[in-house]
Protein backbone atom coordinates (compact mmCIF):
# COMPACT_ATOMS: atom_id res chain seq x y z
CA UNK A 1 0.00 0.00 0.00
CA UNK A 2 0.99 3.32 -0.70
CA UNK A 3 3.02 4.99 2.39
CA UNK A 4 1.64 8.21 3.83
CA UNK A 5 1.82 10.81 6.38
CA UNK A 6 -1.96 10.72 7.54
CA UNK A 7 -1.32 6.45 7.69
CA UNK A 8 1.90 6.64 10.47
CA UNK A 9 -0.22 10.08 11.97
CA UNK A 10 -2.35 9.76 14.74
CA UNK A 11 -5.48 12.33 14.99
CA UNK A 12 -6.37 14.22 18.06
CA UNK A 13 -9.88 15.44 17.97
CA UNK A 14 -10.36 18.92 19.45
CA UNK A 15 -14.30 19.94 20.59
CA UNK A 16 -13.29 23.46 20.94
CA UNK A 17 -16.98 24.38 22.69
CA UNK A 18 -15.25 22.85 25.70
CA UNK A 19 -11.51 22.68 25.38
CA UNK A 20 -10.84 25.80 26.95
CA UNK A 21 -11.70 29.39 27.22
CA UNK A 22 -9.72 32.20 27.53
CA UNK A 23 -12.23 35.19 27.58
CA UNK A 24 -14.22 33.81 30.72
CA UNK A 25 -17.45 33.40 29.09
CA UNK A 26 -17.67 30.10 29.70
CA UNK A 27 -16.89 28.80 26.42
CA UNK A 28 -13.94 26.98 24.59
CA UNK A 29 -12.16 29.02 22.17
CA UNK A 30 -9.62 29.52 19.59
CA UNK A 31 -7.16 31.41 22.14
CA UNK A 32 -7.81 28.89 24.34
CA UNK A 33 -6.78 26.23 22.24
CA UNK A 34 -3.57 28.62 21.04
CA UNK A 35 -2.81 28.74 25.27
CA UNK A 36 -2.35 24.77 24.95
CA UNK A 37 -0.54 23.77 21.91
CA UNK A 38 2.43 22.82 23.73
CA UNK A 39 0.30 20.40 25.71
CA UNK A 40 -1.22 18.99 22.77
CA UNK A 41 1.98 18.28 20.78
CA UNK A 42 3.41 16.70 24.21
CA UNK A 43 0.79 14.12 23.55
CA UNK A 44 2.90 12.91 20.65
CA UNK A 45 0.24 12.94 17.76
CA UNK A 46 0.77 14.69 14.18
CA UNK A 47 -2.75 15.46 13.37
CA UNK A 48 -5.92 17.69 15.19
CA UNK A 49 -9.33 17.52 13.82
CA UNK A 50 -11.24 21.07 14.86
CA UNK A 51 -15.26 20.17 14.92
CA UNK A 52 -16.92 22.69 13.61
CA UNK A 53 -15.43 26.73 14.19
CA UNK A 54 -17.33 28.35 11.62
CA UNK A 55 -20.34 31.00 12.28
CA UNK A 56 -23.24 29.32 13.69
CA UNK A 57 -26.58 29.81 15.70
CA UNK A 58 -25.35 26.94 17.38
CA UNK A 59 -28.67 25.12 17.49
CA UNK A 60 -26.34 21.25 17.17
CA UNK A 61 -23.26 22.89 18.14
CA UNK A 62 -21.49 24.36 14.87
CA UNK A 63 -22.86 21.52 12.43
CA UNK A 64 -25.79 24.25 11.57
CA UNK A 65 -23.10 26.69 10.06
CA UNK A 66 -24.66 30.41 8.96
CA UNK A 67 -20.94 31.21 7.18
CA UNK A 68 -18.76 28.79 6.05
CA UNK A 69 -15.81 31.36 5.79
CA UNK A 70 -16.02 33.04 8.74
CA UNK A 71 -15.23 32.28 12.85
CA UNK A 72 -18.48 31.68 15.27
CA UNK A 73 -17.96 34.85 17.08
CA UNK A 74 -17.73 32.88 20.24
CA UNK A 75 -14.76 30.97 19.10
CA UNK A 76 -12.62 33.88 17.82
CA UNK A 77 -11.90 35.71 15.02
CA UNK A 78 -10.17 34.77 11.44
CA UNK A 79 -7.06 36.13 12.45
CA UNK A 80 -7.20 33.71 15.94
CA UNK A 81 -7.50 31.10 13.32
CA UNK A 82 -4.24 31.84 11.47
CA UNK A 83 -2.27 32.33 14.77
CA UNK A 84 -3.96 28.74 15.61
CA UNK A 85 -3.07 27.43 11.96
CA UNK A 86 0.55 28.45 12.33
CA UNK A 87 1.11 27.74 15.67
CA UNK A 88 0.19 24.12 15.14
CA UNK A 89 2.39 24.10 11.79
CA UNK A 90 5.15 25.47 13.95
CA UNK A 91 5.00 21.93 16.03
CA UNK A 92 4.49 19.80 12.99
CA UNK A 93 0.95 19.52 13.86
CA UNK A 94 -1.53 19.34 10.83
CA UNK A 95 -4.95 20.99 10.89
CA UNK A 96 -8.25 18.93 9.49
CA UNK A 97 -11.44 20.93 9.77
CA UNK A 98 -15.01 19.69 10.07
CA UNK A 99 -16.61 20.15 6.57
CA UNK A 100 -20.71 20.16 7.08
CA UNK A 101 -21.83 20.75 3.55
CA UNK A 102 -25.00 17.88 3.47
CA UNK A 103 -26.61 21.13 5.14
CA UNK A 104 -26.24 24.70 6.18
CA UNK A 105 -27.80 26.34 8.80
CA UNK A 106 -31.44 27.22 8.13
CA UNK A 107 -29.95 31.38 8.79
CA UNK A 108 -27.36 30.72 6.12
CA UNK A 109 -28.45 33.37 3.37
CA UNK A 110 -28.70 31.21 0.74
CA UNK A 111 -31.38 29.54 2.56
CA UNK A 112 -33.14 32.55 3.65
CA UNK A 113 -33.09 33.38 0.29
CA UNK A 114 -34.35 29.96 -1.00
CA UNK A 115 -36.65 30.28 1.38
CA UNK A 116 -37.91 34.09 0.20
CA UNK A 117 -40.02 32.84 -2.65
CA UNK A 118 -40.69 29.97 -4.76
CA UNK A 119 -39.14 31.70 -7.90
CA UNK A 120 -35.87 33.00 -6.22
CA UNK A 121 -32.91 31.98 -7.62
CA UNK A 122 -31.35 30.28 -4.82
CA UNK A 123 -35.00 28.35 -4.36
CA UNK A 124 -33.10 24.94 -5.92
CA UNK A 125 -30.20 25.30 -3.83
CA UNK A 126 -32.11 23.42 -1.14
CA UNK A 127 -35.01 20.67 -1.44
CA UNK A 128 -38.24 21.78 -1.71
CA UNK A 129 -41.85 19.83 -2.59
CA UNK A 130 -45.32 20.18 -2.12
CA UNK A 131 -46.85 18.58 0.42
CA UNK A 132 -49.48 15.51 -0.39
CA UNK A 133 -53.31 15.33 0.06
CA UNK A 134 -55.53 18.01 0.46
CA UNK A 135 -55.09 19.45 4.04
CA UNK A 136 -54.03 22.38 4.81
CA UNK A 137 -51.02 22.34 5.47
CA UNK A 138 -50.52 19.36 3.47
CA UNK A 139 -48.91 16.12 4.58
CA UNK A 140 -44.93 15.64 4.23
CA UNK A 141 -43.92 14.47 0.68
CA UNK A 142 -42.60 11.07 2.10
CA UNK A 143 -42.37 9.49 5.76
CA UNK A 144 -38.62 10.24 6.11
CA UNK A 145 -37.59 10.83 9.40
CA UNK A 146 -35.35 13.39 10.90
CA UNK A 147 -32.17 12.03 12.94
CA UNK A 148 -33.06 14.27 15.87
CA UNK A 149 -36.16 13.08 15.99
CA UNK A 150 -39.66 14.06 13.89
CA UNK A 151 -40.56 13.88 10.21
CA UNK A 152 -37.62 15.30 8.09
CA UNK A 153 -39.64 17.58 6.32
CA UNK A 154 -40.77 21.37 7.33
CA UNK A 155 -43.65 23.09 6.16
CA UNK A 156 -42.83 26.55 5.36
CA UNK A 157 -45.75 28.46 5.50
CA UNK A 158 -44.23 31.42 3.70
CA UNK A 159 -43.93 29.29 -0.20
CA UNK A 160 -46.23 26.88 1.16
CA UNK A 161 -43.69 23.91 0.13
CA UNK A 162 -42.04 21.44 2.32
CA UNK A 163 -38.41 21.35 2.86
CA UNK A 164 -35.89 18.79 2.84
CA UNK A 165 -33.63 18.51 6.84
CA UNK A 166 -32.51 15.11 7.27
CA UNK A 167 -31.08 16.61 10.87
CA UNK A 168 -32.87 19.30 12.97
CA UNK A 169 -35.28 21.36 11.53
CA UNK A 170 -32.80 24.41 11.46
CA UNK A 171 -30.27 22.18 9.43
CA UNK A 172 -32.04 22.52 5.64
CA UNK A 173 -30.39 19.76 3.42
CA UNK A 174 -28.67 21.33 0.84
CA UNK A 175 -29.27 20.14 -2.96
CA UNK A 176 -26.33 18.50 -4.50
CA UNK A 177 -28.03 18.08 -7.73
CA UNK A 178 -27.90 21.71 -8.63
CA UNK A 179 -24.51 22.27 -9.67
CA UNK A 180 -24.53 25.84 -8.82
CA UNK A 181 -24.25 24.32 -5.07
CA UNK A 182 -21.37 21.79 -6.09
CA UNK A 183 -19.40 25.28 -7.43
CA UNK A 184 -20.33 27.17 -4.22
CA UNK A 185 -19.16 24.53 -1.76
CA UNK A 186 -15.82 23.36 -3.87
CA UNK A 187 -14.51 27.05 -3.92
CA UNK A 188 -15.66 27.37 -0.49
CA UNK A 189 -12.98 24.04 0.17
CA UNK A 190 -10.15 25.50 -2.44
CA UNK A 191 -10.06 28.60 -0.03
CA UNK A 192 -9.38 26.93 2.93
CA UNK A 193 -6.97 25.01 1.48
CA UNK A 194 -5.51 28.00 0.44
CA UNK A 195 -5.61 29.29 3.67
CA UNK A 196 -3.39 26.14 4.61
CA UNK A 197 -5.60 23.43 6.14
CA UNK A 198 -4.45 19.90 5.86
CA UNK A 199 -8.04 17.92 5.33
CA UNK A 200 -11.28 17.55 6.31
CA UNK A 201 -13.42 15.68 8.26
CA UNK A 202 -16.67 15.47 6.14
CA UNK A 203 -20.24 15.20 8.02
CA UNK A 204 -22.27 12.59 7.10
CA UNK A 205 -20.70 12.76 3.28
CA UNK A 206 -22.56 9.17 2.68
CA UNK A 207 -26.08 11.58 2.55
CA UNK A 208 -25.41 14.18 -0.30
CA UNK A 209 -27.35 11.72 -2.95
CA UNK A 210 -31.30 11.38 -2.39
CA UNK A 211 -33.00 9.30 -4.37
CA UNK A 212 -34.79 10.82 -6.88
CA UNK A 213 -38.07 8.75 -6.80
CA UNK A 214 -38.05 10.20 -3.00
CA UNK A 215 -39.90 6.89 -2.09
CA UNK A 216 -40.90 6.24 1.08
CA UNK A 217 -38.63 4.53 3.75
CA UNK A 218 -39.29 0.46 4.43
CA UNK A 219 -41.06 -0.68 7.52
CA UNK A 220 -37.31 -2.57 7.46
CA UNK A 221 -35.18 -0.24 6.78
CA UNK A 222 -33.87 2.00 10.08
CA UNK A 223 -32.75 5.44 9.31
CA UNK A 224 -29.76 5.07 7.87
CA UNK A 225 -29.95 1.71 6.30
CA UNK A 226 -27.09 0.86 3.64
CA UNK A 227 -30.47 0.83 1.50
CA UNK A 228 -32.33 3.93 2.44
CA UNK A 229 -33.33 6.18 0.07
CA UNK A 230 -30.41 9.02 0.90
CA UNK A 231 -27.85 6.95 1.75
CA UNK A 232 -24.97 5.86 -0.70
CA UNK A 233 -27.90 7.56 -2.94
CA UNK A 234 -27.26 7.33 -7.10
CA UNK A 235 -25.14 10.11 -7.22
CA UNK A 236 -22.85 10.39 -4.66
CA UNK A 237 -19.70 8.35 -6.49
CA UNK A 238 -19.94 10.91 -9.09
CA UNK A 239 -20.36 14.06 -6.76
CA UNK A 240 -17.31 12.75 -4.51
CA UNK A 241 -15.34 12.11 -7.57
CA UNK A 242 -16.42 15.92 -8.61
CA UNK A 243 -14.97 17.20 -5.73
CA UNK A 244 -11.84 15.20 -5.54
CA UNK A 245 -11.06 16.51 -9.35
CA UNK A 246 -12.28 20.01 -8.36
CA UNK A 247 -11.76 21.16 -4.87
CA UNK A 248 -9.16 18.22 -3.48
CA UNK A 249 -6.47 17.63 -6.46
CA UNK A 250 -3.27 19.69 -6.42
CA UNK A 251 -3.78 19.92 -2.61
CA UNK A 252 -1.55 17.69 -0.40
CA UNK A 253 -4.35 16.89 2.06
CA UNK A 254 -6.20 14.15 3.76
CA UNK A 255 -9.77 13.68 3.58
CA UNK A 256 -12.01 11.23 6.24
CA UNK A 257 -15.81 10.53 5.46
CA UNK A 258 -18.12 10.18 8.03
CA UNK A 259 -20.13 7.62 6.69
CA UNK A 260 -23.35 6.73 8.06
CA UNK A 261 -24.73 3.63 6.36
CA UNK A 262 -21.82 1.76 5.54
CA UNK A 263 -20.81 -1.70 5.45
CA UNK A 264 -17.43 -3.13 4.53
CA UNK A 265 -18.23 -3.73 0.55
CA UNK A 266 -19.48 0.25 0.84
CA UNK A 267 -16.27 1.66 1.95
CA UNK A 268 -14.66 0.08 -1.06
CA UNK A 269 -16.61 1.95 -2.96
CA UNK A 270 -15.97 4.93 -1.45
CA UNK A 271 -12.57 4.62 0.14
CA UNK A 272 -10.97 2.16 -2.00
CA UNK A 273 -7.35 2.97 -3.24
CA UNK A 274 -8.59 2.66 -6.47
CA UNK A 275 -11.29 4.29 -6.59
CA UNK A 276 -10.30 8.08 -6.47
CA UNK A 277 -12.69 9.27 -4.00
CA UNK A 278 -12.07 9.88 -0.28
CA UNK A 279 -9.06 8.73 2.17
CA UNK A 280 -10.69 6.79 4.98
CA UNK A 281 -13.96 7.04 6.24
CA UNK A 282 -15.95 6.52 10.01
CA UNK A 283 -18.15 3.57 9.92
CA UNK A 284 -20.47 3.24 13.07
CA UNK A 285 -20.17 -0.83 13.03
CA UNK A 286 -18.42 -0.91 15.78
CA UNK A 287 -20.67 2.01 17.58
CA UNK A 288 -23.62 -0.01 17.08
CA UNK A 289 -22.43 -2.44 18.78
CA UNK A 290 -24.53 -1.39 22.49
CA UNK A 291 -27.82 -0.62 20.02
CA UNK A 292 -31.20 -2.56 19.50
CA UNK A 293 -32.59 -2.65 16.17
CA UNK A 294 -29.94 0.74 15.46
CA UNK A 295 -31.99 2.36 18.61
CA UNK A 296 -29.21 3.77 20.64
CA UNK A 297 -31.70 4.55 23.46
CA UNK A 298 -32.37 1.00 23.62
CA UNK A 299 -28.96 -0.22 24.87
CA UNK A 300 -27.72 -3.99 25.27
CA UNK A 301 -24.63 -4.89 26.69
CA UNK A 302 -21.54 -4.96 24.71
CA UNK A 303 -20.21 -8.40 23.50
CA UNK A 304 -16.39 -8.75 23.31
CA UNK A 305 -16.42 -11.67 20.91
CA UNK A 306 -18.75 -9.60 18.82
CA UNK A 307 -16.48 -6.59 19.20
CA UNK A 308 -13.38 -8.13 18.52
CA UNK A 309 -15.63 -10.07 15.23
CA UNK A 310 -16.46 -6.20 13.88
CA UNK A 311 -13.47 -5.21 14.53
CA UNK A 312 -11.70 -8.00 12.72
CA UNK A 313 -13.85 -7.91 9.75
CA UNK A 314 -13.17 -4.17 9.11
CA UNK A 315 -9.33 -5.01 9.73
CA UNK A 316 -9.32 -7.85 7.12
CA UNK A 317 -12.00 -5.94 4.86
CA UNK A 318 -10.08 -3.03 4.34
CA UNK A 319 -6.89 -4.64 4.13
CA UNK A 320 -4.30 -3.75 1.26
CA UNK A 321 -7.45 -1.87 -0.52
CA UNK A 322 -8.39 0.99 1.74
CA UNK A 323 -7.49 2.65 4.96
CA UNK A 324 -9.68 2.00 8.14
CA UNK A 325 -10.48 4.92 10.74
CA UNK A 326 -9.87 3.80 14.67
CA UNK A 327 -12.19 5.58 17.05
CA UNK A 328 -13.47 4.15 20.53
CA UNK A 329 -15.21 7.58 20.68
CA UNK A 330 -16.19 11.26 19.15
CA UNK A 331 -17.99 14.28 19.85
CA UNK A 332 -21.36 11.93 19.25
CA UNK A 333 -20.36 9.27 21.39
CA UNK A 334 -20.17 8.31 25.51
CA UNK A 335 -16.61 8.66 26.91
CA UNK A 336 -14.82 5.47 25.69
CA UNK A 337 -13.56 4.01 28.71
CA UNK A 338 -16.86 4.32 30.35
CA UNK A 339 -18.77 2.54 27.45
CA UNK A 340 -16.11 -0.38 26.37
CA UNK A 341 -13.92 -0.50 29.55
CA UNK A 342 -14.81 -0.23 33.31
CA UNK A 343 -14.87 3.45 34.63
CA UNK A 344 -15.15 2.10 38.33
CA UNK A 345 -11.86 0.07 39.35
CA UNK A 346 -10.15 0.12 36.79
CA UNK A 347 -10.80 3.12 35.57
CA UNK A 348 -7.30 3.92 34.85
CA UNK A 349 -6.08 0.06 33.46
CA UNK A 350 -8.75 0.11 31.52
CA UNK A 351 -8.44 3.16 29.71
CA UNK A 352 -4.70 2.67 28.78
CA UNK A 353 -6.01 -0.81 27.73
CA UNK A 354 -8.36 1.17 25.34
CA UNK A 355 -5.66 3.55 23.95
CA UNK A 356 -3.23 0.58 23.78
CA UNK A 357 -5.52 -1.60 21.42
CA UNK A 358 -6.67 1.56 19.24
CA UNK A 359 -2.92 2.21 18.46
CA UNK A 360 -2.24 -0.87 17.49
CA UNK A 361 -4.78 -1.72 15.24
CA UNK A 362 -4.24 -1.03 11.62
CA UNK A 363 -5.80 2.18 10.33
CA UNK A 364 -5.04 5.96 11.81
CA UNK A 365 -6.11 6.18 15.01
CA UNK A 366 -8.21 8.93 16.63
CA UNK A 367 -7.58 10.35 20.39
CA UNK A 368 -10.67 12.51 21.25
CA UNK A 369 -9.75 15.32 24.12
CA UNK A 370 -9.73 13.74 27.26
CA UNK A 371 -9.84 10.28 26.61
CA UNK A 372 -5.76 10.61 27.49
CA UNK A 373 -6.77 11.12 31.04
CA UNK A 374 -9.05 8.86 30.84
CA UNK A 375 -12.08 10.91 31.35
CA UNK A 376 -15.64 9.03 32.30
CA UNK A 377 -19.13 9.40 31.20
CA UNK A 378 -21.15 12.18 33.73
CA UNK A 379 -24.32 11.33 34.86
CA UNK A 380 -26.28 14.62 35.32
CA UNK A 381 -29.45 14.19 38.01
CA UNK A 382 -31.75 16.40 36.12
CA UNK A 383 -32.50 16.55 32.40
CA UNK A 384 -32.06 20.58 32.97
CA UNK A 385 -28.59 19.75 32.64
CA UNK A 386 -28.38 18.70 29.62
CA UNK A 387 -27.33 20.59 26.39
CA UNK A 388 -27.42 18.38 23.20
CA UNK A 389 -30.22 18.61 21.49
CA UNK A 390 -30.38 14.83 20.67
CA UNK A 391 -30.89 14.14 24.12
CA UNK A 392 -33.21 16.67 25.11
CA UNK A 393 -35.30 15.28 21.87
CA UNK A 394 -35.30 11.85 23.15
CA UNK A 395 -36.11 12.99 27.12
CA UNK A 396 -39.23 14.85 25.49
CA UNK A 397 -40.01 12.32 23.33
CA UNK A 398 -39.59 9.02 25.33
CA UNK A 399 -41.74 10.84 28.46
CA UNK A 400 -44.55 11.74 25.70
CA UNK A 401 -44.77 7.99 24.75
CA UNK A 402 -44.67 7.07 28.12
CA UNK A 403 -41.21 5.80 29.28
CA UNK A 404 -40.42 6.43 33.21
CA UNK A 405 -38.42 9.39 33.94
CA UNK A 406 -35.77 6.95 35.74
CA UNK A 407 -35.41 4.85 32.89
CA UNK A 408 -34.71 7.43 30.53
CA UNK A 409 -32.41 9.12 32.37
CA UNK A 410 -30.36 6.24 32.95
CA UNK A 411 -30.30 5.50 28.96
CA UNK A 412 -29.48 9.21 28.81
CA UNK A 413 -26.49 8.86 31.50
CA UNK A 414 -24.90 6.03 29.45
CA UNK A 415 -25.61 7.38 25.66
CA UNK A 416 -26.19 11.03 25.90
CA UNK A 417 -23.60 13.02 23.56
CA UNK A 418 -23.05 15.33 26.66
CA UNK A 419 -20.60 12.85 27.82
CA UNK A 420 -18.17 13.90 25.70
CA UNK A 421 -19.02 17.57 26.07
CA UNK A 422 -18.27 18.50 29.54
CA UNK A 423 -15.14 20.67 29.44
CA UNK A 424 -11.65 19.18 29.78
CA UNK A 425 -10.47 18.75 33.28
CA UNK A 426 -7.11 20.71 33.54
CA UNK A 427 -6.91 20.79 37.44
CA UNK A 428 -8.99 20.56 40.41
CA UNK A 429 -9.52 24.46 40.40
CA UNK A 430 -12.68 25.90 39.71
CA UNK A 431 -14.03 24.87 36.90
CA UNK A 432 -11.37 22.53 36.61
CA UNK A 433 -9.33 25.41 34.73
CA UNK A 434 -11.74 25.25 31.83
CA UNK A 435 -12.66 29.39 32.76
CA UNK A 436 -13.02 31.66 34.79
CA UNK A 437 -16.82 32.68 34.37
CA UNK A 438 -19.60 29.75 34.03
CA UNK A 439 -19.21 26.79 32.12
CA UNK A 440 -21.80 26.33 28.93
CA UNK A 441 -22.16 22.87 30.42
CA UNK A 442 -21.51 21.07 33.88
CA UNK A 443 -18.51 19.83 35.17
CA UNK A 444 -17.82 16.37 35.73
CA UNK A 445 -17.47 16.35 39.64
CA UNK A 446 -14.68 13.76 39.47
CA UNK A 447 -12.48 16.80 37.65
CA UNK A 448 -11.03 16.96 41.53
CA UNK A 449 -9.20 14.08 40.96
CA UNK A 450 -8.95 12.90 37.24
CA UNK A 451 -6.94 16.26 35.94
CA UNK A 452 -4.11 17.23 33.52
CA UNK A 453 -2.30 18.90 36.51
CA UNK A 454 -2.70 15.73 38.72
CA UNK A 455 -1.50 13.56 36.10
CA UNK A 456 1.22 14.88 35.02
CA UNK A 457 2.81 14.69 38.76
CA UNK A 458 1.47 11.10 38.27
CA UNK A 459 4.20 9.21 37.00
CA UNK A 460 1.45 5.75 36.42
CA UNK A 461 -1.12 8.09 35.25
CA UNK A 462 -2.91 7.53 32.11
CA UNK A 463 -1.78 11.20 29.96
CA UNK A 464 2.09 9.89 30.57
CA UNK A 465 1.23 6.23 29.40
CA UNK A 466 -0.77 8.20 25.97
CA UNK A 467 2.87 9.77 25.61
CA UNK A 468 4.62 6.53 25.66
CA UNK A 469 2.10 4.73 23.42
CA UNK A 470 2.50 7.41 20.41
CA UNK A 471 6.30 7.18 20.85
CA UNK A 472 5.96 3.48 21.01
CA UNK A 473 3.69 3.51 17.89
CA UNK A 474 6.04 5.65 15.59
CA UNK A 475 9.01 3.51 16.55
CA UNK A 476 7.09 0.05 14.94
CA UNK A 477 5.80 0.79 12.10
CA UNK A 478 4.42 -2.51 11.92
CA UNK A 479 1.53 -0.81 13.53
CA UNK A 480 1.39 1.18 11.20
CA UNK A 481 1.76 -0.87 8.15
CA UNK A 482 1.66 -4.72 9.29
CA UNK A 483 -0.88 -7.31 8.85
CA UNK A 484 -3.59 -8.24 11.11
CA UNK A 485 -4.37 -11.67 12.71
CA UNK A 486 -7.40 -12.42 14.76
CA UNK A 487 -6.33 -14.94 18.05
CA UNK A 488 -8.64 -16.60 20.74
CA UNK A 489 -11.50 -15.74 18.57
CA UNK A 490 -14.38 -17.36 21.11
CA UNK A 491 -12.24 -16.10 24.45
CA UNK A 492 -14.57 -13.56 25.98
CA UNK A 493 -12.25 -11.60 27.83
CA UNK A 494 -8.80 -11.73 25.88
CA UNK A 495 -8.51 -9.57 22.44
CA UNK A 496 -5.57 -10.61 21.48
CA UNK A 497 -3.86 -10.36 17.41
CA UNK A 498 -0.40 -10.44 15.37
CA UNK A 499 0.77 -7.78 13.47
CA UNK A 500 3.37 -8.97 10.99
CA UNK A 501 4.92 -6.44 8.71
CA UNK A 502 7.98 -3.65 8.50
CA UNK A 503 10.65 -6.55 9.96
CA UNK A 504 8.33 -7.02 12.77
CA UNK A 505 6.08 -9.39 14.22
CA UNK A 506 4.30 -8.24 17.71
CA UNK A 507 1.56 -9.97 19.21
CA UNK A 508 -1.19 -7.73 20.86
CA UNK A 509 -2.89 -9.11 23.93
CA UNK A 510 -5.36 -6.83 26.21
CA UNK A 511 -7.61 -8.71 28.81
CA UNK A 512 -11.14 -6.58 28.80
CA UNK A 513 -12.06 -7.77 32.20
CA UNK A 514 -11.29 -7.35 35.96
CA UNK A 515 -10.06 -10.78 36.73
CA UNK A 516 -6.59 -12.58 35.53
CA UNK A 517 -7.03 -14.66 32.14
CA UNK A 518 -4.80 -16.26 30.10
CA UNK A 519 -3.00 -14.93 27.51
CA UNK A 520 -2.70 -16.77 23.92
CA UNK A 521 0.46 -19.47 23.65
CA UNK A 522 1.91 -17.88 20.58
CA UNK A 523 5.05 -19.97 19.30
CA UNK A 524 8.55 -19.19 20.63
CA UNK A 525 9.47 -17.05 24.13
CA UNK A 526 7.50 -13.78 23.27
CA UNK A 527 9.49 -10.62 24.25
CA UNK A 528 7.26 -8.23 26.25
CA UNK A 529 8.11 -4.96 24.70
CA UNK A 530 5.30 -2.61 25.80
CA UNK A 531 2.41 -2.66 28.11
CA UNK A 532 -0.07 -0.96 30.65
CA UNK A 533 1.41 -2.52 33.58
CA UNK A 534 -1.97 -3.93 34.52
CA UNK A 535 -3.77 -4.14 37.82
CA UNK A 536 -3.32 -5.89 41.02
CA UNK A 537 -0.32 -8.37 39.71
CA UNK A 538 -1.72 -11.75 38.37
CA UNK A 539 0.95 -10.84 35.32
CA UNK A 540 3.19 -13.61 34.46
CA UNK A 541 3.59 -14.24 30.68
CA UNK A 542 1.28 -16.71 30.51
CA UNK A 543 -1.57 -14.71 32.09
CA UNK A 544 -2.69 -11.55 31.86
CA UNK A 545 -3.65 -9.34 35.30
CA UNK A 546 -7.02 -7.36 35.13
CA UNK A 547 -6.98 -5.17 32.14
CA UNK A 548 -3.53 -5.78 31.54
CA UNK A 549 -2.44 -4.80 28.14
CA UNK A 550 0.42 -5.71 26.28
CA UNK A 551 2.65 -5.82 23.43
CA UNK A 552 5.45 -8.59 22.82
CA UNK A 553 7.68 -9.18 19.93
CA UNK A 554 7.59 -12.68 18.59
CA UNK A 555 10.63 -12.41 16.13
C1 LIG B 1 -22.61 14.24 12.60
C2 LIG B 1 -21.92 15.11 13.62
O1 LIG B 1 -20.82 14.44 14.14
C3 LIG B 1 -22.96 15.44 14.66
O2 LIG B 1 -22.41 16.04 15.80
C4 LIG B 1 -24.02 16.30 14.01
O3 LIG B 1 -25.06 16.52 14.93
C5 LIG B 1 -24.61 15.63 12.76
N1 LIG B 1 -23.61 15.02 11.93
C6 LIG B 1 -25.35 16.62 11.92
O4 LIG B 1 -24.47 17.51 11.30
Amino acid sequence: MRKTWWKEGIVYQLYPRSFMDSNGDGIGDLRGILGRLDYIASLGVDIVWLNPVYASPNKDNGYDISDYENVMEEFGSLADFDALLAGFHARGIKVVMDLVVNHSSSEHPWFRESRSSKTSPKRDWYIWKPGLGPGKPPSPPNNWKACFTGPAWEFDPGTEEYYLHLFAVEQPDLNWENPAVRQAVFAMMRRWFERGIDGFRMDVITLLSKDPSYRNLRPEEGMFSPTAPYVYGPRLHEFIRQMRQEALSGFDIMTVGEAPGTTVEKALELVGEDRGELDMLFQFELMGIDHTDGDKWRQRPISLVEMKSVIEGWQLGLAGRAWNSNYFMNHDQPRSVSRFGDDGAYRSESAKALLLLNLSLCGTPYIYQGEELGMANVAFPSIKDYRDLDTLNYHKEALAAGAGEAKVMASIHYMSRDNARTPMQWSAGKNAGFTQGEPWIGLNPDYRTVNVEAEEADPASVLHFTRSLTKFRKAHPCLVYGSFELLAREDPRLFAFIREGEGERLLVEVNFSGQATAGVAAGKSPRLIFSNGGAGGGSTPAMLGPWEARISALN
